[in-house]
């Protein structure tokens, strides 16, 4: 890990003048017999009792493991789910606390069934140095969700120091990752320094020319992703359903596809604004199309400028994908988020996957830096095995927005304003 080395932070050009280099990290804090609260994003898929996808313990087991070997009492913290405070067998902690225990077998992993109180005080007291806790979920208490700084005060009397290793959970003014960094004294963990020191790069600092494929369903969700993306990058290359809002700005025919009519001049605006950035904006050039979105859907090839009246855009066409590879290997880094075409229904994730194996390519091969995020995103990196080629791939979906979007988020902030207290300039 490299850190952020003061005095020049890497960010996200957040308008606030976020100054992470006062984020301070756990390197060099004597840990040893403390009670240190770590707030990760255990928020994984549960399936029949058991934890499904792994990927977002094992992204916050260093931090753990670490603390854990240097004889911390390790408390864990997390939410599951969107239980509005109300506990639900399905959003219990209990499978993830024993995933973690079989991930790491070499040390004490307990469950404690509570998140504050009586309960949660014995059984974290209970705790021996270099063992591990897993309390019960945080949004079991509507405190969590309020950002309310009494359960945040209850929280912290349970540790002497706070570590935020959940990056994908920043974007949540939530009281056990904004209100609690008040009250302890508050550091980032491995996987939150990896995540916006990576991304930060990416989106400050890239090494140019730079790139970023931004997909998925709806302009009306990503207005300031792309907003902020057209006059950091490049290129911008806009896919999956929002492009066709973009063609439609242009005055082409659609079809019968899914876009939104009432974001066209969202669209042009940001092509203008595109303009005079110098960025670039590349739209698909042909198309998948299909009468109706479903399984095996009988499908053929349009160029763009001829889709016919009564058919829908599915997924990007090979010309669209030759074109993105040209440019691909043009550039020199990628930032991606967001699927080419409806990627859940076979065969229209086509176009996603190929970009996938691409972007995996040019990078094993050292040409490229990528750097990608979002659930369907990721998912299609699985589907081809490929996620471990990129550069950096954020456990991020909602947060990765928010920072691709240009925003502070509240828990980078508060570590910041902990960091900002004890190095006073
Ligand atoms: C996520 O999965 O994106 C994070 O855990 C945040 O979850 P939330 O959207 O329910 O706040
Ligand atoms: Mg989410």
């Amino acid at each position: 890990m490299n850190g952020l080395a003061a005095p020049s932070a890497v960010g996200n050009g957040a308008e606030g003048g976020l100054d992470l280099s006062c984020v301070r990290t756990i390197d060099g804090v004597d840990v040893m017999g403390k009670r240190v609260l770590v707030r990760v994003d255990f928020n994984v898929p549960i399936d029949g009792g058991v934890v499904a996808d792994t990927t977002r313990i094992s992204r916050a087991l260093p931090t753990i493991a670490k603390l854990a070997q240097a004889g911390a009492k390790v408390i864990v913290l997390s939410h599951l789910g969107r239980p509005k405070g109300v506990p639900t067998p399905e959003t219990s902690l209990r499978p993830v606390a024993a995933k973690l225990q079989e991930l790491m077998p070499d040390t004490v992993v307990r469950f404690i069934p509570a998140a504050i109180g009586e309960e949660a005080k014995r059984g974290t007291e209970a705790l021996k140095h270099g063992e591990v806790a897993v309390l019960e979920n945080l949004r079991y208490h509507m405190g969590e969700n309020k950002n309310d700084p009494e359960f945040a005060k209850a929280l912290a009397a349970l540790g002497d120091i706070y570590v935020n290793d959940a990056f994908s959970s920043a974007h949540r003014p939530h009281a056990s990752v904004d209100a609690i960094a008040d009250l302890l004294p508050a550091y980032a963990g491995q996987l939150m320094m990896a995540e916006i020191t990576a991304l930060g790069e990416a989106l400050e600092k890239p090494e140019r020319p730079v790139m970023a494929i931004v997909g998925g369903a709806k302009v009306s969700t990503k207005i300031e992703v792309l907003t902020n993306l057209v006059t950091r990058m490049d290129q911008l290359v806009v896919g999956g359903g929002m492009a066709t809002t973009f063609l439609l700005a242009q005055g082409k025919e659609i079809g019968t596809s899914l876009c939104e009519p009432d974001f066209v001049p969202t669209a042009k605006d940001i092509m203008a604004l595109a303009e005079r950035s110098g960025c670039e904006i590349v739209l698909p050039v042909d198309e998948v199309v299909a009468m109706k979105l479903e399984e095996n859907a009988e499908s053929r090839i349009c160029p763009v400028d001829d889709v016919p009246a009564d058919a829908m855009i599915l997924d990007a066409g090979p010309d669209s994908l030759a074109n993105l590879s040209r440019r691909l290997s043009a550039v020199r880094t990628v930032l991606w988020n967001g699927p080419l075409g409806a990627f859940e229904t076979k065969p229209f994730g086509a176009g996603t996957l190929a970009l996938a194996r691409e972007i995996a390519r040019l990078t094993r091969e050292g040409k490229l830096i990528s750097v990608a995020g979002g659930g369907d995103t990721v998912r299609a990196l699985n589907v081809e095995g490929v996620a471990d080629d990129l550069t950096y791939v954020s456990t991020a979906g909602g947060a990765f927005l928010e920072w691709l979007g240009g925003h502070d988020l509240p828990a980078v902030l508060a570590l910041a304003r902990s960091g900002a207290r004890v190095q006073p300039n």
